[in-house]
């Protein structure tokens, strides 16, 4: 895991609908987070690698979760849990809101050497989904192993509301549709989602769709393929 250098505050600021000084205030409390990322680094270096596919900005998860301080925050995709750790750690400070979580782990080869390949977020031998996650933040963490088509849908008949949504998770047009169509029902006013397509990805046709028929705006994250909504 290296360092997120560059955090962006003005795409903080928009997501969650706040003045710029606000949100800078909360990027540096997730700056402050140093313990929370030098757990994460090193249980990553344990397993022989100092990365697993994860999410490029934490520091903003972190700072939407404090500013909005939700009640029920939703994400797909676990891995090692960078995303997840920084979320719960900011419910944990808020003292409010729990974290549903939804990943269909894949497990890793057991061999040495292709424990060490990068660009994989494929669990190492003998751990779970959200492995590196601290045991102290756990406790407002509500995690389900399986596939999104089956539990996101069973997550949004459960929930009566959400105001935060990560979707970190590869997807294609027509389940990513689908998925987002059963959202749109707990997704509050002013919710945010939030949505990885790559290093260098586009917004999928299915969610500029979505965002459109929400009245949300897309905005990216400067440098990144990650897209936030704020739903009216
Ligand atoms: C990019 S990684 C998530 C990284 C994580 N958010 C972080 O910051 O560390 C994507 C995760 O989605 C999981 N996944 C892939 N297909 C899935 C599916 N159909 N349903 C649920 N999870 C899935 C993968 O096993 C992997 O753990």
């Amino acid at each position: 895991m290296h360092p997120e250098t560059d955090p962006d505050p003005v795409w903080v600021a928009g997501l969650a609908g706040c003045p710029p000084a606000r949100a800078k205030w909360a990027v540096s409390r997730a700056q402050a987070e140093g313990a929370l990322y030098r757990h994460l680094a090193r249980e990553h270096r344990s397993e022989g690698r100092s990365s697993y596919v994860e999410i490029d900005a934490p520091l903003e998860l972190y700072a939407v979760a404090r500013l909005l301080r939700p009640r029920h925050v939703l994400e797909v995709g676990v891995s090692s849990g960078v995303s997840s750790a920084y979320l719960l750690r900011a419910l944990k400070v808020n003292r409010c809101g729990r974290l549903h979580s939804i990943d269909l782990p894949r497990r890793g080869p057991a061999r040495r050497r292709a424990r060490r390949s990068p660009g994989s977020w494929s669990l190492p031998p003998g751990r779970a989904s959200g492995w590196a996650v601290p045991r102290a933040v756990r406790s407002r963490w509500d995690l389900r192993l399986g596939d999104k088509r089956d539990l996101l849908p069973r997550l949004a008949r459960e929930l009566s509301g959400i105001e935060l949504f990560v979707y970190d998770v590869p997807h294609d047009d027509d389940d990513a549709a689908d998925e987002f169509r059963a959202l749109d029902r707990i997704l509050s006013p002013h919710g945010v989602a939030i949505v990885d397509h790559g290093p260098s990805g586009d917004l999928c046709p299915a969610l500029a769709a979505w965002a459109r028929r929400r009245g949300a705006r897309p905005l990216r994250r400067a440098g990144l393929g990650l897209y936030g909504f704020r739903a009216r």
